[in-house]
């Protein structure tokens, strides 16, 4: 096992070097990032005006690589732009295409690519697609989306259930024509017909539309959804490992790989695919044969809770199954999850930013995770999510002020009671603030070959304690990071090495490799000699 291990740690090198394997993702939701106008919603002007925070070229800032934008298309914002009335334009809430185009521009500048939303699945109950679609059973744009009769004595056709679960079922009735038309989220979310191949080449032509002005690549929404049962099945009742007939089909596959042709005939796209596969194993049919997506989204990572065996198991099972063109990138929150310092514990901040940034791996970091949001208690009367998302979408804090500089209006979510003290401003200047811990690990790793590009292998290490080595030509790096709230001991080696970076600010100096003493909840980063196993 060890050798088979070490073997696959070396073969791993061949992987081709991209711009996106080597990056270091940075997830902004625009509602909530930076308001100019005042209205207290976040928009493309205030993105512009913080690009300086995310990479200034310094390590004066926080030096990502590269921005996920989630929509500020053309919205009625029942699902806050996942529901999209024009592909093609910008929502006015957020500005206009030219504000898209000088934020790529500014953000090229500065060496930042973007990548954009693509929500391919359905569009808004408004889209133009969906209005004549549903104007009679004849239209030409009928068969653009998924339509069926009632059963037998009335209902929705089958069993299939919206993801948002206080929807029931994936069906609502549309009274004008009889029929039922399919939702896998809102009623104001009607699902593509992905069999239509009219679906397939309007969505193609909305990819170019972005590609030919620039954006670097896309994140794909639900990108194992898309294609259902075309025979409309049930799913079984009890799944027991069953596969459902409405998600993760055949299928998607011939769409992804039509998809990465066109993303390779322009030069260095990618696309990351939201997929939320049953097991890791499902998971890893999204990259094809290098011919489908860049990398899929894995959210068995997200889901471990927080402990060193668990996250062990589930890198070590990924890094198993991943042949040897696949690349993996990990991500701990998102728009969607409760933030991670609120999962794990704002103690744990710092050691889960150490495992994101060290594994082998692109790390996608969601905003305001730099400086330690964590989820904001909603009041019911300031509740507009549909899904219970609101807590992790409060606005970035970027100062003491009322409007913790996101905004000079009143801002469309509640801003986090902490924000007086947990923001950019305060933690700019402060060595041993979370902001300040964030940049010195992102910095050492822009400047680290093993730890962008590297190898990985575990260490054997004490309960509780999660130790691996990243490898590339003659930089070795040792890893440790204790999960537990009590010290621990770890032996990553012999001999002396320094310390490159300890969650403990201020720890710097040499350690004793054949007895390494970790302090609760601390991770470390130290240069050895190649001499540890
Ligand atoms: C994805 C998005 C989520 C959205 C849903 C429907 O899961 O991340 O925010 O509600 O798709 O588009
Ligand atoms: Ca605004």
């Amino acid at each position: 096992m060890q050798i088979g291990i070490w073997l696959r740690a070396v073969g791993s090198t061949s992987v081709e070097r991209t711009w996106w394997r080597e990056s270091v993702f940075y997830q902004i939701y625009p509602r909530s990032f930076q308001d100019s106008n005042g209205d207290g919603i976040g928009d493309l002007q205030g993105i512009i005006r913080r690009l300086d925070h995310l990479n200034d070229g310094t390590p004066a800032s926080l030096g990502i690589d590269a921005i996920w934008l989630s929509p500020f298309y053309r919205s009625p914002m029942a699902d806050f732009g996942y529901d999209v009335s024009d592909y093609c334009d910008v929502d006015p809430v957020f500005g206009r295409l030219a504000d898209f185009d000088l934020l790529l521009a500014e953000a090229h500048r500065r060496g930042i690519r973007i990548i954009v939303d693509l929500v391919p699945g359905h569009t808004s109950d408004q889209h133009p697609w969906f209005q004549e679609a549903r104007a009679s059973l004849g239209n030409p744009k009928r068969d653009w989306y998924v339509w069926a009769k009632p059963r037998p004595g009335g209902g929705p056709p089958n069993n299939w259930r919206s993801v948002f679960t206080r929807f029931g079922s994936a069906w609502t009735l549309d009274p004008e024509t009889g029929e039922y038309y399919l939702h896998h989220f809102l009623p104001q979310q009607p699902d593509l017909n992905w069999w239509n191949d009219a679906v397939r080449d309007a969505i193609e032509s909305v990819m170019r539309f972005w590609l030919d002005r620039g954006v670097d690549g896309f994140r794909i929404d639900v990108a194992h959804g898309l294609v259902r049962d075309q025979q409309l099945r049930s799913n079984p009742r009890f799944l027991l490992g069953r596969p459902r007939r409405n998600w993760d089909l055949e299928e998607v596959h011939a769409i992804h790989r039509r998809w990465r042709k066109v993303l390779d005939g322009y030069s260095d796209r990618m696309a990351v695919g939201e997929v939320d596969a049953p097991s890791l194993a499902r998971l890893v049919r999204y990259y094809g044969n290098d011919d489908e997506l860049s990398f899929p989204f894995n959210f068995h990572f997200l889901g471990q809770p927080w402990r060193a065996e668990r996250f062990r198991a589930v890198v070590g099972q990924w890094e198993r199954l991943l042949p040897a063109h696949a690349w993996p990138d990990y991500t701990l929150s998102n728009h969607d999850r409760s933030r991670a310092a609120t999962r794990y514990g704002l103690a744990r901040a710092r050691a889960a930013a150490l495992l994101l940034l060290t594994l082998r791996g692109t790390p996608f970091i969601y905003y305001g995770e730099e400086i330690g949001m964590t989820d904001v208690p909603i009041p019911p009367d300031r509740v507009v999510d549909v899904h219970g998302r609101d807590p992790e979408r409060t606005p970035m804090q970027w100062d003491g002020t009322q409007g913790a500089g996101f905004t000079a209006g009143a801002p469309w979510l509640p801003i986090a009671a902490d924000a007086t003290r947990v923001n950019v401003a305060a933690q700019r200047d402060d060595p041993a603030s979370l902001l300040s811990f964030y940049r010195r690990l992102i910095w050492m790793r822009r400047g680290s070959p093993a730890l962008r590009a590297g190898t990985y292998r575990t260490l054997p290490a004490p309960r509780g304690v999660f130790a691996y080595l990243r490898e590339a030509n003659d930089e070795h790096l040792a890893i440790a990071i204790n999960f537990t709230d009590r010290e621990a001991r770890v032996r990553l080696g012999t001999g002396a090495a320094p310390i490159l970076l300890s969650t403990q600010h201020g720890r710097d100096g040499e350690l004793d490799l054949a007895a390494v003493a970790l302090a609760p909840n601390e991770g470390i980063v130290a240069r050895i000699g190649g001499q540890a196993g």
